[in-house]
């Protein structure tokens, strides 16, 4: 409740600028902000069809969120008679990059997996189960939206269609691998229910740029960060999903580099001073909402070695380096008041959570809230108005697809 309170809240104290909202047409689709923007809601997981008695299990999980977008604006920005900034012989040297499918053989299991699994007991089990389902339904959504924008894109521009329509296939791909990691542990996603039964969020193109370019280099940062740890410490590798994140990895910051060329496309969404307002607020939103979500199940983070809050620390002050190559403003992230003010929101989160399981009565649980929330929505404030730092510039005339490391 505290982290959909806290989206809201950020989303409200900063909406003057433009809305959230507005038509969203026929065809619904999906996407997180991939591996960390969540909601509360329920997710369905189910034994395997073999298992006895489908049993589902109510999760009161932060499941990522899923998205729906304004598809005729798409068609309009990337029809090349209207959008001259449209640089299509960057975008064929994208799809060449795309076509040579790197991945094509990595994602093959063997039977290390099931073994790994079935030592997994006790609390750990259930939290390694909530991390694959988290991470599979992030996955899907992303080749929902990616296939979607691969089909609507068609006729406008054939090339930027085909990047979608092939970064839908590599996210099916790591979506199925982790959900054969489910089945490692005796259950699966139930993906067609969740694509059917799910509330979508609608963002304008513009906010699906900002939120899908940085949930794609924040995906890449957490997992090979998380890659090399487990090399460094293989005492830590409990499951030998961790060990196929190497090559993964740069599928996600592939799609990242695909996102940024989007973006220099649209220079209207780099170059004025609320696309820096924008970007900011993303970052932040991101920023926060990861941390939050990772310290509330520190077990995990912690269970192959890792400490929580210096993880997240790392993969956030990377994912700002990174994006500042193209937002036009980021956040001082690297200020340790940055950190201080996020810990100060962990703490009230924590009551928030806390609250919101004790047994109080609701009427009293919502007034114990308000001054919580007003302290959450204060740090965020500040957080947000701390001295940005200028960045990114929308004149790269030298844009190369690049592996990050
Ligand atoms: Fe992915
Ligand atoms: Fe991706």
């Amino acid at each position: 409740m505290a982290l959909a309170a806290a989206e809201v809240a950020l989303a409200k104290s900063i909406t003057p600028i433009a809305k959230f909202g507005g038509k969203a047409t026929k065809a619904s689709i999906s996407r997180p902000l991939l591996h960390i923007r969540a909601s509360i809601d329920s997710a369905t997981v189910t034994p395997p069809a073999r298992g006895k008695g489908k049993k589902e299990i109510k999760e009161t999980l932060l499941t990522p969120r899923f998205y729906t977008t304004d598809f005729d604006e798409m068609e309009q920005l990337f029809n090349k008679e209207i959008n001259k900034n449209l640089n299509q012989s960057e975008f064929e040297a994208l799809l060449n990059e795309f076509k040579t499918d790197y991945n094509q053989t990595h994602f093959v299991r063997n039977s290390e997996f099931k073994e790994a699994a079935e030592k997994i007991q006790g609390p750990l089990r259930q939290i390694f189960v909530e991390f694959l389902e988290r991470s599979c339904t992030a996955e899907f959504s992303g080749f929902l939206l990616y296939k979607e924008l691969g089909r609507r894109l068609k006729k406008t521009n054939p090339v930027v269609a085909e990047i979608f329509s092939l970064m839908s296939r590599d996210e099916a791909r790591h979506a199925g691998f982790l959900n054969k990691g489910l089945a490692d542990f005796n259950l699966a996603l139930d993906l067609g229910f969740l694509t059917k039964a799910r509330k979508y969020t609608f963002f304008k193109p513009k906010f699906i740029f900002y939120a899908t370019y940085l949930s794609e280099k924040i995906g890449y940062w957490r997992y090979i960060t998380i890659y090399r740890h487990l090399k460094e410490n293989p005492e830590y590798q409990l499951y030998p999903i961790f060990k196929y994140f190497e090559n993964w990895c740069q599928d996600e910051n592939r799609h990242g580099d695909f996102f940024s060329a989007l973006m220099k496309a649209q220079p209207q969404f780099l170059n004025d001073w609320k696309a820096k307002l924008w970007s900011r607020f993303f970052c932040l939103s991101v920023y926060v909402t990861m941390y939050l979500n990772d310290c509330q199940r520190t077990a995990f983070y912690e269970g192959i070695g890792l400490n929580t809050k210096e993880f997240d620390m790392h993969v956030i002050i990377e994912t700002n380096r990174t994006t500042a190559r193209i937002f036009p403003a980021v956040l001082d992230v690297e200020n340790p008041e940055f950190k201080r003010k996020l810990d100060r929101m962990l703490g009230i989160n924590q009551k928030l959570l806390a609250l919101g399981e004790s047994q109080e009565m609701p009427l009293v649980k919502n007034l114990k809230m308000i001054p919580l929330i007003a302290a959450l929505l204060s740090e965020l404030l500040a957080a947000y108005l701390m001295p940005p730092i200028e960045s990114g510039s929308v004149d790269f005339a030298d844009f190369e697809p690049q592996l990050v490391y």
